[in-house]
């Protein structure tokens, strides 16, 4: 059965917050902050056979988008499932004229630092001591789009 991608509902958070709850590494949000993300901003989920595999959501603020968390879960890794959700986010925030994707990511957090590097994001920095329980510094990454120039006609 494919994989298929779609936009968040409210009635998804359940499962949303379960996923993220089992997967340590990832960013952790409370519901009332998904449910802000699913009625203002971008949430994208995959599902198989009607089963959540994975999400990401992002909010965008002056034309910037910011990730806030990308997860998928442990039986669908390395399935291409995060690649596909991160494919369609970047298309989206092109097709709606956002300068850049931000993020930021555990340094320690291998996979993601692939995941965001194969999508073209670039390091930008670093936060010291940004993440806690256990302590370590976020490593901040950038996708920017080039904008055309405006024609002269
Ligand atoms: C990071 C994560 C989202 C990747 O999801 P995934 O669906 O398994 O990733 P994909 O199969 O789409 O892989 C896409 C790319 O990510 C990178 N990647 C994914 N898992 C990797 C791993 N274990 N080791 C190294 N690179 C990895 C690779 O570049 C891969 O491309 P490739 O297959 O061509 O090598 C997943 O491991 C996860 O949910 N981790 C826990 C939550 C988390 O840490 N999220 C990031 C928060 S910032």
């Amino acid at each position: 059965m494919p994989v298929a991608i779609r936009s968040a509902a409210l009635n998804d958070l359940p499962a949303i917050l379960a996923l993220e709850q089992g997967a340590p590494s990832a960013a952790h949000w409370t519901s009332d902050q998904y449910s802000k993300l699913v009625s203002d901003g971008i949430v994208l989920i995959a599902e198989e056979s009607g089963k959540l595999c994975g999400f990401v959501c992002a909010k965008a603020v002056a034309g910037e988008w910011e990730v806030e968390n990308v997860v998928v879960a442990a039986e669908f890794h390395r399935r291409g499932i995060a690649d596909g959700l991160l494919r369609e986010l970047i298309q989206r925030a092109e097709h709606e004229a956002a300068s850049a994707i931000l993020l930021e990511v555990r340094e320690s957090n291998l996979p993601a630092h692939r995941l965001y590097a194969k999508h073209g994001f670039r390091e930008q920095g670093r936060r010291r001591a940004y993440y806690r329980d256990p302590a370590e510094d976020a490593i901040l990454y950038a996708l920017r789009f080039s904008r055309r120039p405006l024609s002269s006609d």
